[in-house]
């Protein structure tokens, strides 16, 4: 349950570390609705609020009652206290970052065994200062004399702190003790569960019926199309539209490597010319993404209407065209954030995916992936077979060079974006950093300036390198690169990429800036 946590997501995911499904569900939702739900137990998050403050969420003590084990963290430990009727009170000390836990009692099981003082991470300004009755209390630090407790007869804990980041060095497994030992949960979501499971939910979903998938080339369509594959084979038909807006060597990427390790049956459009020319002239960002996405269903629906045509003529008359659409949307997608102050960033641009597409052909949607992380796609996707570069590539936007091509996109503009790309990319997995960036690529400015080759005066482009690290693209922070390996990078690109003298590396944040130019 998100109270707000700026580390919900997380919470569920490390959930997912320790083999158990999890969903997050908003404060909001009444405790009648979520027990209804039947969960095998419930984890209430941190959250920005203090208990006493003003219209604070306090928990409903019903949930409490339902025998349904609860694990309180942070602000979700202090409103446990709160209403089982404990003390929870301003003691003055705050405590941020790094403190150091001492444990009583033995830890109780939640702590069992573990180091009897060592680090964990705590984000607070009030503490519980008194249990409520029936709990051990198992942790305390100097600014939280309640800073865990536990009464495992009820199935109830919680901790002051936060088990789920890596700065509690035993966070996950305090998590996974309370999930497996408190909440007697048995440990069965695996990577192998997960694909059989949602194998059979397409079967059921589907039967029979035909399907449509669009690959982008990245991680989330292609897994959710191996699923597909794997659950219906060829009653799966697979599109890639080439917009002649792509990296190099990325169409074969898909046409070569994807389809001999899926075996999927792959359409390919070529649509190079008519996404130039309708982009033909036009300079601003906003206006260049939705030309994108407008031809892009455009295009879609037109190779789906052949398709069909196509099947007619070649006699295999009977079947009910194509009814689903497969997609992969992600899990983090889906999640109704509640986050306070949240970063509003999806908002800023007009995002391409295939969103339009669905309304528009009266598909059916599939959505294989929607349940998932992305480290759990990418470990279906290394299980279901797919190259370690489509697993893990970087993301790539929607609308493709055409938002690293500042102002209008021509031709040579293309060409040159597409070849300083290349350098950027291969210098990056040469020297071992492309895996450990969340992106690396280059921009093309529309800026000419003047300088010197070979005694010659040259007017040529400038390109941006944009290297940044992020865990899921809302806030970023430029990448520290070796100055050695940024050198390599600069003198290639000068030397190798006709039209291009001046190479400049971007040094801003997200917020306030952008991962992407445009
Ligand atoms: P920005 O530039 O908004 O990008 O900081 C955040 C992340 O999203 C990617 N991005 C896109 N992905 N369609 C996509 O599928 C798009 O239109 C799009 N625009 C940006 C960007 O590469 C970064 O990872």
């Amino acid at each position: 349950m998100d109270f707000g946590a700026q580390y919900a997501q997380l919470i569920a995911r490390r959930v997912r570390e320790a083999q158990v499904y999890s969903e997050v569900v908003a404060h909001t939702v009444p405790v009648s609705e979520l027990l209804a739900r039947e969960p095998a137990a419930i984890v209430l998050s941190g959250g920005p609020a203090s208990v006493y403050a003003h219209g604070a969420r306090r928990v409903d003590p019903a949930l409490f009652e339902a025998g349904v084990p609860v694990l309180g963290i942070c602000y979700g430990f202090q409103a446990m206290a709160d209403a089982l009727g404990g003390r929870v009170a301003r003691t003055g000390t705050r405590e941020y970052g790094r403190t150091d836990l001492q444990l009583l009692d033995g830890g109780g099981v939640l702590h069992r065994e573990l180091p009897a003082r060592g680090p964990v991470w705590m984000s607070h300004g009030d503490a519980v200062t008194a249990a409520p009755e029936g709990f051990v209390v198992t942790a305390r630090s100097a600014g939280a004399p309640v800073a865990a407790f536990e009464d495992t007869g009820r199935r109830l804990a919680g901790v002051q702190y936060h088990p789920e980041v890596v700065h509690s060095p035993h966070g996950q497994e305090v998590l996974r003790r309370f999930l497996h030992e408190i909440a007697g949960i048995r440990p069965s979501w695996t990577t192998a569960n997960v694909i059989d499971e949602t194998v059979s939910a397409i079967q059921a979903q589907t039967h029979g019926g035909r399907l449509i998938c669009g690959l982008s080339g990245g991680v989330d369509s292609a897994v959710a199309a191996a699923l597909v594959h794997r659950a219906v084979g060829d009653a799966l038909t697979c599109v890639f539209v080439d917009h002649g807006l792509l990296r190099s060597g990325e169409r074969a990427q898909v046409e070569r490597d994807y389809v001999a390790a899926t075996g999927v049956k792959l359409v390919t459009i070529d649509a190079r010319e008519r996404f130039l020319s309708a982009l033909a002239g036009v300079a601003d960002p906003e206006q260049k993404r939705k030309i994108i996405g407008n031809e892009f269903i455009n295009v879609f629906q037109k190779a789906t209407e052949e398709l069909l045509a196509e099947e007619r003529q070649n006699g295999s008359g009977e079947h009910s065209g194509y009814r689903f659409l497969a997609q992969g949307t992600l899990y983090p997608d889906v999640i109704e954030s509640v986050a306070i102050g949240g970063n509003p960033a999806h908002l800023i641009k007009s995002h391409h995916n295939v969103g339009g597409l669905p309304e528009r052909m009266h598909f059916e949607l599939v959505e294989p992936v929607r349940e998932l992380f992305k480290d759990e796609v990418r470990q279906a996707g290394l299980q279901l077979g797919l190259p370690k570069e489509i697993v893990y590539r970087q993301p790539f936007p929607g609308p493709g060079l055409a938002v690293r091509i500042l102002g209008e996109v021509t031709p040579e503009r293309l060409r040159i974006v597409r070849e300083a790309d290349t350098i950027v990319q291969s210098e990056m997995e040469a020297s071992d950093w492309y895996y450990r960036v969340w992106q690396s690529f280059a921009v093309l400015l529309p800026v000419q300036t003047v300088g010197v080759m070979g005694d010659q005066r040259t007017y040529d482009y400038t390109v941006a390198l944009r290297v940044v690290e992020s865990q899921d693209g809302m806030t970023a922070d430029w990448v520290r690169l070796p100055h050695e390996l940024l050198a390599r990078i600069s003198n290639r690109i000068v030397n190798e990429v006709k039209g291009v003298n001046k190479i400049v590396y971007d040094i801003s944040t997200k917020p306030p800036s952008t991962i992407e130019w445009e």
